[in-house]
């Protein structure tokens, strides 16, 4: 009787163990991707969420004995939306990872939150300088606004650029992008000969367009938000800017691969500097864009769509370092200092500032096999955030 009881509980025990490991390689890392899906950033959304899917089709959903499953909420781009979303995600569905943040006042929103609950705020598209330092939670996959304009700023003065005018969009990328240009462009003899700032919701560019008209500086330099591109394009061409001389420089957000094709011969010899652009010709690069348009009916990834597919990288090689442990301490150690080969080309988590050191590259648009695209010619080499340095 005794020896039976005791087989029994014994194989109880065994039972209770083998449920338990198998609850733990159940157990799901939660990554809660919070995307502008609808409204005028929802390209952002789609080509983040698309890359992340292909990330997770190409590397498998368990990692280090983990499943990892995405949760995907639409923020429509509104600051209150966001944080309501972070919020609910980490108490309902206690996600371990909280990413995407397809705009800058987004990525603040949400930053004390990431704080509070100790867990990693991968910032996959947002792009302000300050943006890393609102918590020591936040790493970012994408670039900062000063990285990509410091050097177009040194480009234009190679390039005997004298009188330049600026045109951003009114909000904190746009204002780096602008103060970058300034304080880097704006010595021995050059000078910015007009700033102005649109707003980001439901921009005129015309009226600004007309001063640049009546000025004629060498170049106009201009920072918009991804999306935003063609419809400036459309004025500066209604306008008859394409044929006055006035030479078109920016960052490229400008030129996103998402629209370009879009935008028609206007584009061609615009020059940007940027860290991403869908024909950088590496083999990683290749590939890349080969699955995302196998995935995606064609469409081309943007630099929105390699912000996703790196973050998800981060999270991946952070668990695999921590042995599948999701302490957002942990694995934000973990990605500091992490080094891989992007598709954008070669990268590094600064461990000081949780930004990217990569390429930037310069880039003029040219028709490759009847689309438009950025090809580069030339390549800053590993620059680091430039507004941290000071
Ligand atoms: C931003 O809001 O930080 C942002 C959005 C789109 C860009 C660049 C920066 O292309």
């Amino acid at each position: 009787m005794l020896r039976r009881q005791m087989i029994a509980s014994a194989a109880a025990a065994l039972l209770a163990v083998g449920f338990a490991a198998g609850a733990q390689a159940q157990e799901a890392v939660k990554i809660g991707l919070i995307l502008p899906m609808t409204g005028p950033f929802a390209s952002t959304g789609r080509q983040i969420e698309a890359a992340a899917r292909l990330y997770m089709a190409q590397h498998g959903t368990t990692v280090a004995g983990k499943r990892v499953e995405l949760i995907v909420r639409d923020d429509t781009g509104t600051p209150d939306v966001t944080r309501r979303i972070a919020q609910e995600l980490l108490v309902n569905d206690k996600i371990s990872v909280l990413a995407g943040f397809g705009l800058t006042p987004l990525a603040f929103a949400t930053a004390p939150l990431a704080t509070q609950a100790k867990v990693p705020m991968i910032v996959m598209a947002a792009a302000t300088a300050a943006i890393t330092e609102q918590s020591p939670f936040i790493v970012r996959a994408s670039f900062t606004l000063p990285q990509a304009t410091q050097p177009m700023a040194d480009w234009a003065t190679h390039n005997g650029l004298k009188r330049v005018a600026s045109l951003v969009t009114d909000y904190a990328p746009g204002i780096d992008a602008e103060k970058a240009f300034k304080e880097r462009f704006a010595r021995d003899g050059r000078e910015v000969v007009a700033d102005v700032r649109v707003p980001l919701r439901n921009p005129d560019f015309a009226p600004f367009l007309q001063r640049v008209a009546d000025l004629k500086p060498d170049a106009l330099f201009v920072f918009v938000p991804s999306g935003v591109g063609a419809q400036f394009m459309k004025q500066f061409q209604e306008r008859g800017l394409d044929k006055s001389g006035v030479k078109l420089i920016g960052t490229g957000d400008l030129t996103d691969d998402d629209i370009l094709n879009e935008m028609g011969d206007v584009a061609l010899g615009v020059v940007t500097t940027h860290h991403y652009s869908a024909a950088n010709p590496s083999a990683a690069n290749k590939a890349f864009v080969a699955a995302y348009k196998a995935a995606n009916k064609g469409a081309r990834p943007n630099f929105m769509g390699v912000g996703g597919y790196d973050g998800m990288h981060l999270v991946y090689e952070a668990l695999k370092k921590t042995g599948g442990s999701a302490d957002g301490t942990r694995m934000v150690d973990a990605m500091k200092g992490m080094s891989w080969t992007s598709p954008r080309g070669p990268v590094t988590v600064d461990p000081k500032t949780r930004e990217l050191t990569q390429n930037i590259y310069v880039r003029r648009v040219e028709k490759v096999d009847g689309q438009l695209y950025n090809v580069e010619f030339a390549t800053f080499q590993a620059v680091s955030d430039p507004a941290k340095a000071r």
